[in-house]
């Protein structure tokens, strides 16, 4: 029998968009937002933050809007020689009004959850910008993506395998690959590597072929998403040399999808990926696809905390200082339930007294008032601490809202969205009737 992979290109039921939303186009919304070629927004001051954490108390997460502008503009100008797309990772911060903004600004959105998917349609991302990159989930969530249209990219054989028997050529979609490269901030962002649960290992390429000739499966695009925080740029060039050997063997992919991962600046002296330099690479690369295989391809990239993490602060005020033979404890009116970050990932966030900026500096061990141990930061030179002090954690825009829990009945902080210097609250904090919101009582 002819191998259906090598055959003459049917059309499938769902239609394909590669080229019409290249990103590069600036849709016309984009270009009112470009800041960024006027020069970089200004970070919130400490004298607005301040203001803010006063008008809507605290603990209390505020994102920038233009800051997440700047970002999405940066990737513009980096990527502008290429066919690029870029998918906010939405699981970075979902507040609806983040994702609207995001949405204005002619970016598209990767999800992680049918929910994300909802969200994303509800923010009015329209489906065929919206991608679902999938990891072991039930294929029910699957069935469901497809009914809404948006993109998919399957992450296990299995899952492949019943999609393949119930859409077979009709349904362009994506695999997710695991390329067995180490990379990333910590052990627990790393997604690539040869333990790693996600995407399907490349050493099963031959089962994967085996489903796409057994079903007739429209395999549109690959998938490679290696970790949170990878600085270098090499890691992203060594997945796209995956995908150029790849190729070969998926006459109908157009797109190759290099994940997320971009790594920002947490501490002062940091600098985060290049992303000029990782553009101009990834335009050789499509060029040089493209001529050997005289065919087009798009690169496409699942950015969280590229797009939102410096966008956010995440204001605290000091309940107790306490003394331990040399550590002076600062407890703050939070903990790990509203940024889980430093307990569960050693991160870094910079500190600020923004009640005294420019007090002497101290040490302090800043901690949490969680019922067990809630370290924010170990041995920290800070201005001088007073009780009532606010501490503002910086670089809180990504995974800090998003992954805080009512933990100790405490609730979960506002949220404030800063646009052209006018503070909007975006979510109310918890009040006392939230955490028996979807309790029974049954006694
Ligand atoms: N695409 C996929 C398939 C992902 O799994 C992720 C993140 C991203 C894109 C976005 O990665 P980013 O650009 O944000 O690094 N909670 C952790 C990060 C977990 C990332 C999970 N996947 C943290 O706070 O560091």
């Amino acid at each position: 029998m002819k191998n259906p992979v090598r055959r003459k290109k049917k059309v499938p039921k769902k239609p394909l968009n590669i080229t019409a939303t290249n990103s590069s186009a600036h849709p016309l919304s984009v270009i009112r937002h470009l800041s960024y070629l006027r020069g970089m927004s200004q970070p919130l001051s400490p004298e607005q933050l301040l203001t803010i954490a006063n008008e809507f108390g605290t603990p209390l997460y505020v994102y920038h809007a233009e800051k997440i502008t700047e970002q999405y503009g940066k990737l513009q100008q980096a990527f502008q020689q290429s066919n690029t797309r870029f998918f906010y990772a939405g699981k970075a911060l979902t507040n609806i009004n983040i994702l609207k903004h995001i949405r204005s600004l002619g970016c598209h959105m990767d999800c992680s959850s049918i929910n994300e998917v909802s969200l994303a349609i509800r923010a009015g991302f329209e489906p065929g910008n919206i991608l679902y990159t999938s990891n072991g989930i039930a294929f029910s969530e699957i069935e469901e993506a497809v009914a809404l249209g948006v993109n998919v990219n399957i992450d296990s054989l299995s899952n492949l395998e019943k999609f393949g028997k119930k859409y077979g050529h009709d349904y362009p979609v994506g695999i997710r690959l695991r390329p067995n490269i180490m990379a990333g901030g910590n052990l627990k962002i790393s997604t690539g590597h040869g333990n790693s649960k996600f995407g399907i290992p490349l050493e099963q390429l031959d089962n994967i072929l085996a489903l796409i000739k057994q079903h007739d499966l429209f395999i549109c695009g690959l998938h490679v998403h290696t970790g949170s925080e990878i600085k270098d740029v090499s890691v992203f060039m060594q997945v796209a040399d995956i995908f150029s050997e790849l190729v070969p063997d998926f006459p109908d992919v157009s797109f190759l999808d290099l994940g997320g991962g971009f790594k920002v600046p947490y501490k002062e002296e940091e600098t985060g990926t290049d992303i000029s330099l990782l553009g101009e690479k990834v335009a050789d690369f499509l060029a040089k696809l493209s001529k050997t295989h005289q065919r087009d391809f798009q690169a496409w990239f699942e950015p969280g905390k590229f797009i939102v993490s410096e966008s956010g602060y995440f204001i605290t005020q000091i309940n107790v200082l306490k003394q331990s033979g040399n550590t002076i404890f600062a407890g703050v009116n939070s903990g790990f339930n509203h940024l889980i970050r430093p307990m569960f990932y050693e991160a870094y966030h910079r500190i600020q007294n923004i009640s005294n900026p420019n007090g002497p500096l101290h040490h302090y061990t800043v901690v949490g008032n969680i019922c067990e141990t809630d370290t924010f930061a170990s041995d920290r030179q800070l201005p001088l601490i007073s009780e009532g002090d606010y501490l503002v954690f910086y670089n809180a825009g990504a995974y800090g809202f998003e992954m805080a829990s009512n933990y100790n009945a405490r609730f979960k902080p506002a949220q404030v969205l800063v646009i052209n210097g006018k503070p909007h609250l975006v979510s109310r904090r918890d009040v006392f009737e939230d955490l028996l919101r979807n309790q029974v009582e049954v006694l």
